[in-house]
């Protein structure tokens, strides 16, 4: 569904923050990609979108019958980045009234993604009147009201507490039991990566590259049982001790790697109200 085959990035004639990336997923995978800061995992998400072009190598992202059946693809940001002037309905009908889909289908697709996400009673509520996990899930509905056969998300739960989180990761598998995207997604967390995905890849930085990928054996569906038992907690503490090590390699200095990702992001405008 999406592969990558010795792919390189520069943004303009700057240094090399990918080399040699080979990935592919298939329908269905689910993919965590973990790595310090600066390593070029939204690069990579950004790639993969088309919001910013491959400099060497070969990117293809296709639907499971590949050629005109290119997959529908849905990029969940960090931020929420909900128009404050929309209502919660309308902030997840934006993308289906950019394209021009009919009114009675943006109402189906919107009550829909809606329930989804469990925000059906906030239909009319406007941003500034939800909680940080509700943007985020008003976030997640509206990327979900496409119907996407392609999700990327670039830590979507970062700055939530971790019950929320925990919680908002459960919902999240539920919601693709039921839709069977495929997903990339980012995080700092090595207990999220590992209780979401089938597949953790590891990255290192300078250049950013694949340092390592893990293969996450646990059957789905994932409860919280799933975070107590021991084969959990054994790959949750393997793969942060490869990261650790990744970590001291890189010369990312260790106050930069704490997982607190709000820090100086100057595209954060959500903040000001
Ligand atoms: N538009 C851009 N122009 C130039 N350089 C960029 C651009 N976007 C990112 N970079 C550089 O690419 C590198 C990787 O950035 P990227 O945002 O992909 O890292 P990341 O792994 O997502 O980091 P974090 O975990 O902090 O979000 C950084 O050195 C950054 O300065
Ligand atoms: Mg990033």
């Amino acid at each position: 569904m999406v592969e990558l085959r010795r792919v390189e990035k520069r943004y303009g004639d700057g240094p090399l923050i990918l080399d040699h990336i080979d990935l592919a997923a298939a329908p269905g995978d689910f993919v965590a990609l973990i790595g310090p800061s600066g390593c070029g995992k939204s690069t990579l998400l950004k790639l993969i979108a088309g919001l910013s072009p491959v400099t060497h190598g070969e990117l293809s992202v296709a639907g499971p019958d590949s050629g005109e059946n290119a997959a529908e693809l849905a990029y969940v940001f960090q931020e929420p980045t909900l128009l404050p002037w929309l209502t919660v309905a309308q902030n997840v009908e934006l993308p289906l009234t950019l394209r021009a889909a009919s009114a009675a289908n943006r109402e189906a697709a919107v009550t829909r993604a809606l329930a989804l996400v469990g925000l059906s009673s906030h239909a009319t509520f406007f941003p500034r009147q939800l909680s940080g996990g509700q943007k985020m899930r008003v976030s997640i509905a509206r990327a979900l009201s496409l119907s996407p056969r392609l999700l990327l998300l670039d830590e979507p739960f970062g700055a939530l507490d971790e019950m929320t989180r925990d919680r908002l990761n459960e919902e999240l598998l539920a919601i693709r039991e039921r839709q069977g995207w495929t997903a990339f997604f980012v995080t700092h967390s090595v207990a999220e990566a590992v209780f979401l995905a089938n597949r953790v890849v590891i990255m290192a930085a300078h250049p950013g590259r694949i340092h390592e990928e893990i293969r996450i054996d646990l059957p789905y569906p994932r409860t919280p049982e799933t975070r107590s038992s021991i084969a959990y907690q054994k790959l949750v503490a393997e793969i942060s001790r490869t990261l650790r090590s990744v970590d001291s390699h890189g010369d990312i200095s260790t106050q930069n790697s704490k997982p607190i990702t709000q820090s100086a992001a100057p595209s954060a405008s959500a903040r000001s109200t």
